[in-house]
C-alpha cells in the first residue's frame, strides 16, 4: 500500500489524489481514538487538501458506522465516535465501507453519504435482516449481490449508482446526483483552498 507518500507510519491507512479526488484509506482493526497514530495522520492529512485542486473526498473503511442490518450491528461505532468529527469538519463527500454482505445508503443533508456496498459475494452468504421501518436516514437497502459505479463528472457534481448482478440486463437499483460538499452554500462553508496553518499541526 502507498502508506509513506501520504506522510503515514502504518500500511493500514494512507491516501491519495487522483482526478479530483482525495482518496482517504482507513483502518478500522487499529488504533483510532484521538490519541492514536491514526488520528493524528487523519487530522493532519485532511488538513492538508486543498479542495481546488481536490473538490472531492472520499474516505473508505471497512466495519461501516451506519447500518440498520442486524449483521456486525454497531461494530463501527466506537470508530464513529472517536473519528466522525474529523470527517465531518473536513466536509468529506462519501464514506465507503464494507464488512456487512449487503448494500445500504445513508444521507444527512451536511455530513457525508455513507454507503456500505458489502455485496461483492462470499460464501457465507447475504446480510438480510434489516431493521423495519427504515429510519429516515437509511435511504435505501438491498440484500443482493451487486457492485457499484461512481462517476465524478465535475468538481461539483458526482453520479452514484449501484447495480444489481442478478438479473439478466443491466439493472440499477439505486442511483442519486451528489453535489461536492467542498461548494455546498446551504451546508455554510466555503472551502475553496485550505492551507495547513500551525494550528493544524500535531
Ligand atoms: C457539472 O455537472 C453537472 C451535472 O452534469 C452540471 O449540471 C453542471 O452544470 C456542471 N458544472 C460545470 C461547472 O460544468
Amino acid at each position: 500500500m502507498p502508506f509513506e507518500e501520504s506522510g503515514s507510519r502504518s500500511n493500514l491507512y494512507y491516501s491519495f489524489s487522483v482526478a479530483g479526488v482525495h482518496v482517504v484509506m482507513l483502518g478500522s482493526y487499529t488504533d483510532f481514538d484521538a490519541g492514536s497514530a491514526q488520528y493524528k495522520w487523519l487530522h493532519a492529512d485532511l488538513a492538508k487538501v486543498d479542495r481546488a485542486r481536490t473538490p472531492w473526498i472520499v474516505a473508505l473503511l471497512h466495519a461501516p458506522w451506519y447500518n440498520t442490518d442486524s449483521a456486525h450491528q454497531g461494530e463501527g461505532e466506537s470508530m464513529r465516535k472517536a473519528m466522525e468529527g474529523l470527517l465531518y469538519q473536513a466536509r468529506v463527500d462519501i464514506v465507503f465501507a464494507g464488512h456487512v454482505h449487503a448494500y445500504e445508503r445513508f444521507g444527512d443533508q451536511c455530513g457525508p453519504v455513507h454507503m456500505t456496498v458489502g455485496d461483492g459475494g462470499n460464501r457465507e452468504g447475504f446480510a438480510l435482516t434489516f431493521e423495519k421501518p427504515s429510519p429516515p436516514i437509511s435511504q435505501f437497502q438491498e440484500a443482493s449481490f451487486g457492485h457499484g459505479r461512481l462517476r465524478v463528472v465535475n468538481e461539483t457534481h458526482a453520479h452514484w449508482s449501484w447495480h444489481r448482478n442478478d438479473d439478466p440486463d443491466s439493472t440499477i437499483r439505486d442511483e442519486v446526483w451528489l453535489e461536492s460538499l467542498a461548494a455546498s452554500r446551504a451546508c455554510g462553508v466555503s472551502l475553496q483552498a485550505h492551507a495547513p496553518s500551525t494550528s493544524d499541526e500535531l
